[in-house]
């Protein structure tokens, strides 16, 4: 019998996580000082993150050991499936081979808490009582809400306010896991305060929400700020995904044509992809495809430039693309891709046209989600849908040329709590907006932060 589901056992679980720093063509542009534009220190960065987590930003060594007390609260979902798509091929009558890793099997229902276990973990190592931080779609929320539930830690959370209205389960998710979650902007922070002097009726933004939990962390002492994606050691976290992903291919005896994962902040990309970036560096035939909605199209309109990663202009300068940090993305559903930069090591390897980058309107993206709902029955997150929809059009590609790809994409999550997009989409609801952001990234680029030698 064909098999449609490819397991490890527990035992088989990846022990290290994979750093891609030292296998980079070029060394990464430093993130800088908010206030000097000097590169930053260690110094600068402990008032809000533990010293094993700024290390890890930083290392230099390819293998990093995953601690025992991550490994026994990953084993609870780990390592999760990897599916071969039978019924979605037989559906596109195409003759390539379609796979996902699924992660949606996490309590939380998405690839979050590989990365929110392990900030727990060192935060606790190192005596901190509380994490704040900023959630979008929400399930990043979930996750670090359940991450410090079992490492017994509180939780402050600063949701986005379009998606804390458009999800009150999510909300109660985190509830149930004992975090606190107010609205953001909040008149909690005086970021928040401010934005909402300008614009009391503002939808949020991640990059706002972001700028009140960065002051919420370094303005408590017992505190400190957990950051969803972006970050080099988020990345790395996540990398338990792709490493998971290239055992369970080699035990199908396959190896991968394309791989393709949805693009937020770039985690799930990055965790799912890094893993192969080596390979191909060496040479191997492979295309990486990251995706983002056009509501949002940080990587295939934004600028490669230094930028904040916040609203308020608190964190760090990045190198990265950016739409701007006033860029605020219309209210679409995939709440968890509307930010306006991306990951360093992601955007350094779109610059160096290692990845590939497109982008969807929503309803295209809503299409291919009900394709995938009807066929292999998840009904997958709005963000992810966006990963099914580029892994169909390549196949409906191999269909046209009769090449027989393997196609891998990262089922980042499921979309249990986002029934109320469903409902728009199949009420016929849904806006595409594709023309609209212009003028706004027009004007947010204009803002970008002045940086020596740009
Ligand atoms: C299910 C899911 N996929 C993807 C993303 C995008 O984030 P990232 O690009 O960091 O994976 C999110 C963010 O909330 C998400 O909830």
């Amino acid at each position: 019998m064909d098999s449609y589901k490819i397991h490890l056992s527990e035992a088989e679980m990846p022990q290290e996580w994979y750093n891609i720093i030292p296998d980079l063509p070029s060394p990464m542009p430093p993130y800088l000082h908010p206030a000097t534009g000097e590169p930053i220190t260690p110094a600068d960065l402990a008032a809000i993150f533990p010293r094993a987590l700024i290390e890890q930003e930083v290392s230099p060594e390819r293998w990093i050991p995953i601690p025992d007390e991550v490994r026994r609260i990953y084993q609870l979902w780990r390592p999760s499936p990897l599916h071969r798509a039978w019924n979605l091929e037989a559906a596109l009558k195409t003759p390539a081979r379609i796979y996902y890793k699924n992660e949606s099997v996490s309590p939380a229902g998405s690839h979050k808490p590989n990365t929110a276990v392990a900030q727990a973990y060192y935060n606790k190592a190192e005596g901190i009582r509380r994490l704040a931080t900023e959630t979008g779609a929400g399930q990043w929320g979930c996750a670090l809400a359940l991450a410090c539930n079992f490492f017994s830690m509180e939780c402050t959370v600063y949701m986005v306010k379009v998606s804390y209205h458009q999800k009150p389960y999510r909300r109660s998710l985190m509830h149930i896991w004992g975090a606190s979650v107010y609205p953001s902007p909040s008149d909690r922070t005086q970021a928040g305060r401010s934005i909402l002097a300008q614009d009391p009726e503002t939808s949020g933004s991640l990059g706002m929400a972001i700028s009140e939990a960065v002051e919420d962390a370094a303005t408590h002492d017992d505190t400190n700020y957990a950051l969803g994606s972006v970050l080099n050691h988020v990345m790395l976290h996540q990398t338990i995904v792709g490493l998971e992903t290239k055992k369970q291919l080699a035990l199908a005896g396959e190896s991968p044509d394309v791989l393709i994962g949805c693009v937020g902040g770039g985690s799930n990309f990055a965790g799912f992809c890094f893993p192969f970036v080596a390979d191909k560096l060496k040479g191997k035939d492979l295309r990486l495809v990251a995706v983002e909605p056009t509501a949002c199209p940080t990587l295939t309109r934004g600028a490669y430039t230094y930028d904040f990663g916040d609203t308020a202009g608190l964190t760090p300068l990045i190198m990265m693309y950016t739409l701007g940090h006033s860029f605020v993305p219309s209210g679409i559903h995939a709440g968890g891709l509307r930010y306006h930069g991306d990951a360093p090591l992601l955007c350094r390897l779109v610059h160096d046209k290692v990845i590939e980058a497109r982008a969807y309107p929503q309803n295209p993206v809503f299409e291919a989600a009900r394709l995938f709902a009807e066929t292999e029955g998840i009904i997958p997150a709005p963000e992810t849908a966006h990963a099914i929809k580029a892994a169909v059009d390549e196949a409906r590609g191999c269909k046209e040329t009769s090449r027989a790809k393997c196609i891998v994409f990262n089922l980042s999550g499921h979309g249990h709590f986002d029934l109320a997009a469903y409902d728009g989409f199949l009420e016929g609801q849904l806006k595409d907006i594709e023309l609209d952001p212009e003028e706004m990234i027009k004007k947010a680029l204009a803002e970008l932060p002045k940086v020596k030698g740009q």
